[in-house]
């Protein structure tokens, strides 16, 4: 036997108790005639003491333990004499009377404890060994706890898990494809799916009128904090719903969550309609758990001369509490900030409201004390706040003002920790017009149904209307992170037919590419709506934290790398040739 208790267990009532324990060499302390060892395992650390004068032979091997070794220790529990109260175990320690060594280590190439000195690169190199520091294993777990409380919640709604193959044919979610090349068919590939969309919508024609899995998806896309290359998501399908069904059931699965594994009580979800997200928001996912509403000051702000406003089609402003008091030197930051190209704001435009009632501007030449008392006034601005202006273009410059928004927030610690603000974002537009392809993206996927009542508009309507159609799809943001997005689906293949030619697709195309969804659909197709939520992200979101990649066990780096088993990497010329594969790039770089 390894062990009769795990490292995490022991306590005052085991004193007396001869025990076995097995676990990782924390750290040891040699005080004379005295050797400490802190042993630790996925449970807990627990104080092992060698007495030199019970076995000075055993207590010099234990002396001589490294860092990270396996240990095996048998020995009798009793109580501490000087109690440690930061861990659960401080009140005991075991007194050794065996010491097997299971297997030594080298030393770790970083410390092994909850702050460790590791960097990213090298920590990602060694992830067995990152994995093993408590603040990974809690998210692990966490996540853990997580899929069977998603598992358990659902299978008791009536969902049925059902697995989705993962070598299929693109499904256009509107990231790029990952694709591996078949050996049997030669030249030809299957693709990896972004999501299961297509199939879940197959098994609801099948009949299976509720479905779910936890799913890894593919994405090939530019990676970000919240945004792995391989993903996962709680992907979930209903037949004859409406929108309404699938928010409820959806606001009940994520209450359930965060009761059940958090001990978080959320209540109802607000509803916010896409449009108006964005114009009190700037974002699409509006983080509400602080205020700093976008405000509109276009009437106000023209006609005085001021050039920059006077041709903008917008002007926008936000107002900071207690932000009269920023510097100089952090507005220009700010203004900075703004205008670096991932925001890609003209300038920043500040207004003071000083204490004293008076107003001092970076606009001052152009507009007067009764001006800008105007301004402060629709910003429900005080004495003290600061105004922040952003104009030109409508859409980009909300989004900018939006990001400063978060900047600002983060920036002047105005998000309150350990408060979850969930909302539904609705209405979402059908179509989304791209200026540079010329032509039409699906907003959602273009599986998405437009609303009932638009549906009309859809088959007759011009290039202008196509602008302004309203679909039933639907977001759910928490803190202002996107964790899950889903639509009402087109059941009816005229429709989905008319979709593909919105977007761009011949008959020809529509037919080669989804023939087997619309064929479907020709089969007694029942309504259906669906919902995925990235798991990453609210396992992240849960936690306080914006970053998914601690709480995927193997996450890529940046460059969408796996540096432990240094993936991806070259294949050798057999594999090549068997896959009938040319490549224009060697093993060492060189182009042939
Ligand atoms: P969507 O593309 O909105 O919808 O994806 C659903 C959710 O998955 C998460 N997500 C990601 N998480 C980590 N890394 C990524 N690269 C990544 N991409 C997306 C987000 C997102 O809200 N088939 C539809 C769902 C449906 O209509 O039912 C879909 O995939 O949290």
């Amino acid at each position: 036997m390894f062990r009769t208790n795990t490292c995490g267990e022991l306590r005052l009532s085991h004193a007396g108790q001869e025990v076995t324990l097995s676990g990782w060499v924390q750290a040891g302390r040699d005080f004379g005639g005295l050797t400490f060892v802190d042993l630790r395992d996925r449970y807990g650390i627990t104080q092992v003491v060698f007495d030199s004068d019970d076995d000075a032979a055993l207590a010099e091997r234990a002396g001589k333990l490294g860092r990270e070794w396996v240990v095996q220790v048998k020995g009798q529990v009793r109580e501490r004499t000087n109690k440690n109260p930061n861990r659960p175990t401080g009140d005991v320690e075991v007194l050794a009377r065996e010491l097997t060594v299971l297997n030594k280590s080298k030393v770790p190439p970083f410390t092994i404890e909850d702050a460790t000195d590791g960097g990213d690169d090298l920590r990602m190199r060694y992830r067995y060994l990152d994995l093993r520091r408590g603040p990974l294993q809690q998210n692990i777990i966490f996540r853990s706890r997580l899929a069977l409380a998603v598992r358990a919640y659902l299978g008791g709604e009536g969902f049925v898990e059902v697995e989705t193959p993962n070598l299929i044919k693109s499904t256009p979610e509107g990231a790029r494809d990952f694709v591996v090349p078949s050996r049997l068919n030669e030249g030809q590939f299957y693709a990896l799916p972004q999501s299961p969309q297509t199939f879940k919508q197959l098994l609801m024609v099948a009949g299976y009128d509720r479905y779910f899995q936890i799913v890894k998806c593919f994405r090939d896309e530019d990676l970000r904090a919240d945004r792995q290359p391989e993903f996962t998501q709680i992907d979930c399908e209903m037949a004859f719903v409406t929108q309404e069904d699938v928010l409820t059931t959806f606001e009940g699965l994520t209450r359930h969550l965060f009761q059940e594994v958090k001990n978080v009580e959320l209540g109802e979800f607000p509803r916010m309609q896409y449009d108006e997200a964005l114009r009190r928001y700037g974002s699409d996912k509006p983080d509400l758990r602080f205020g700093m509403e976008l405000n509109d000051l276009t009437a106000l702000g023209q006609g005085k001369g001021f050039q920059v406003f006077d041709v903008a089609e917008l002007i926008v402003g936000i107002c900071v509490p207690g932000g009269a008091d920023l510097s100089r030197k952090q507005l220009d930051g700010l203004t900075d900030w703004v205008k670096r190209p991932q925001i890609g704001a003209k300038g920043l435009i500040y207004v003071k409201c000083n204490e004293d009632g008076s107003f001092k501007s970076s606009v001052d030449k152009f507009f007067d004390q009764a001006a800008l008392a105007g301004w402060a006034s629709v910003c429900g601005a005080k004495a003290g706040d600061l105004l922040f202006f952003i104009s030109g273009e409508a859409e980009k410059s909300r989004d900018q003002l939006g990001r400063l928004r978060l900047h600002v927030a983060e920036m002047r610690e105005m998000i309150p920790a350990g408060v979850f603000k969930p909302l539904w974002v609705v209405d979402f537009p059908l179509l989304e017009w791209d200026e540079e392809s010329q032509r039409f993206h699906a907003m959602h996927h273009p599986f998405t149904s437009p609303k009932r009542e638009e549906v009309d508009r859809m088959l007759t309507g011009d290039h202008e209307t196509m602008k302004s159609l309203r679909a039933d799809a639907y977001d759910l943001v928490i803190n202002g992170a996107e964790i899950g997005g889903g639509s009402v689906r087109i059941y009816d293949r005229g429709l989905q037919e008319k979709n593909f030619q919105l977007l761009g697709f011949t008959p020809e195309e529509a037919e080669a590419q989804f023939g087997f969804l619309m064929g479907a659909f020709e089969y007694g197709a029942p309504p259906h709506a669906g919902i995925a939520f990235g798991f990453d992200r609210l396992c992240a979101v849960m936690n306080g934290q914006s970053s998914i990649r601690d709480f995927i066990a193997f996450p890529k780096n940046n460059q969408g790398r796996d540096v432990m088993i240094d993936a991806p990497a070259p294949i050798d010329a057999g594999q090549l040739r068997e896959l009938a594969l040319r490549v224009t790039v060697d093993r060492d770089g060189a182009k042939r």
